[in-house]
């Protein structure tokens, strides 16, 4: 008894000689309870993320720049522990320089490869998987990422040169891609595969607009086969996935005005672009949901837009 007393006198003590009221001490535990609870399951959901990636080996092609180098870092900085990286594109010096940023970041726990691949060139996609080293051949997701615009030619001035490039990169190289990586996932499990593909399609795949016919006609080109691959491996394990960004500041201008920096900074004049690693987070999440979660179909708007030419600019 004379301790129950002790505990009434202190906590009434406490609490009417406190600033602080009931219900606000009530509001602050109350708030306190649902921090921690926040906190806990984004904890939750962050190792849950790096479970599933725990062990993978992740290909991803046009790794050198854009959205595809922040994938390589957004994969590196949730599983840091045990991944491994194959980054592919034309440019191996800033495949290099990205393994050792990697390295420098997240330390051993992430093997990186850099391989040099040219997704338009058929033989060399052919021979991408046979030309790994042995234990880098277990892939579990692939990141279609490469690819391009050139020009804003309108039809019947668009140079022929520019329509090769632009379907050979974006629709033939994803779907050599594909291939050449699906017989990896089929062999995997008991129930016809598993792995991950993630398309990287566009806006553009959606709704095409005036000066960009060979572009947006690539996109729902990805778009169609992406669908259609789906369906095909409905009874697997295997995810086939599509994230659409809408406009995001990368070298993907200065590329479509072949090196002109002033036009492709005209494109962002006024806007607030999503940048690569707004991309990376989307793609890293469809890569980390519970097996049986496919997140088919994903579009992605900066703030200011509502459609392919759907723009507000500020003047
Ligand atoms: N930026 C946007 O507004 C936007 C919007 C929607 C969709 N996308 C799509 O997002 C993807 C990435 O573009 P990004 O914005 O990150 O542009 P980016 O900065 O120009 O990056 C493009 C990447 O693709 C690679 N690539 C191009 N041709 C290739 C080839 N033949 N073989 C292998 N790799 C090749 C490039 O590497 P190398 O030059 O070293 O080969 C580079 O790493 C593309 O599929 C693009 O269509 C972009």
């Amino acid at each position: 008894m004379p301790t129950l007393r002790r505990i009434y006198q202190v906590t009434s003590r406490l609490i009417f000689s406190s600033p602080l009221t009931i219900p606000s001490l009530l509001t602050r535990t109350i708030a306190t309870a649902t921090t921690t609870r926040a906190m806990s399951s984004a904890m939750s959901s962050a190792t849950a993320a790096a479970k599933r990636l725990q062990g993978k080996t992740v290909v991803i092609t046009g790794a050198s720049s854009g959205i595809g180098r922040s994938c390589a870092l957004e994969f590196a900085r949730t599983q840091p522990h045990d991944l491994r990286l194959i980054l592919t594109a034309r440019r191996e010096d800033a495949l290099r320089e990205l393994a050792a940023q990697i390295r420098d970041e997240v330390g051993d726990g992430v093997k990186v490869l850099p391989v040099k691949l040219d997704v338009s060139k058929p033989d060399e996609v052919r021979g991408f998987v046979g030309g790994l080293p042995e234990e880098w051949r277990d892939i579990g997701v692939l990141v279609n990422n490469a690819g391009l615009v050139k020009g804003v030619a309108k039809a019947p001035e668009i140079a022929e040169a520019d329509i090769a490039v632009m379907f050979d990169t974006n629709v033939t190289g994803l779907i050599n891609m594909t291939q050449a990586i699906l017989p990896v996932f089929k062999a995997r499990g008991t129930e016809g595969g598993a792995g991950d593909i993630i398309n990287i399609g566009s806006i553009a795949g959606r709704e095409p607009y005036a000066g960009g016919s060979i572009y947006c006609a690539s996109k729902a080109a990805v778009r169609a086969f992406t669908d259609a691959l789906r369906r095909e491996l409905v009874a697997t394990r295997i995810r086939v996935m599509e994230v659409d960004p809408g406009q995001v500041e990368t070298e993907f201008s200065v590329v479509r005005f072949y090196g002109d920096k002033s036009k492709a900074d005209a494109v962002y004049a006024g806007c607030d672009p999503l940048t690569p690693e707004d991309i990376a987070e989307v793609v890293v999440f469809v890569a980390t949901r519970r097996e049986n979660v496919v997140v088919a179909d994903t579009l992605v708007y900066p703030s200011h837009q509502a459609g392919a030419g759907v723009l507000h600019r500020k003047s």
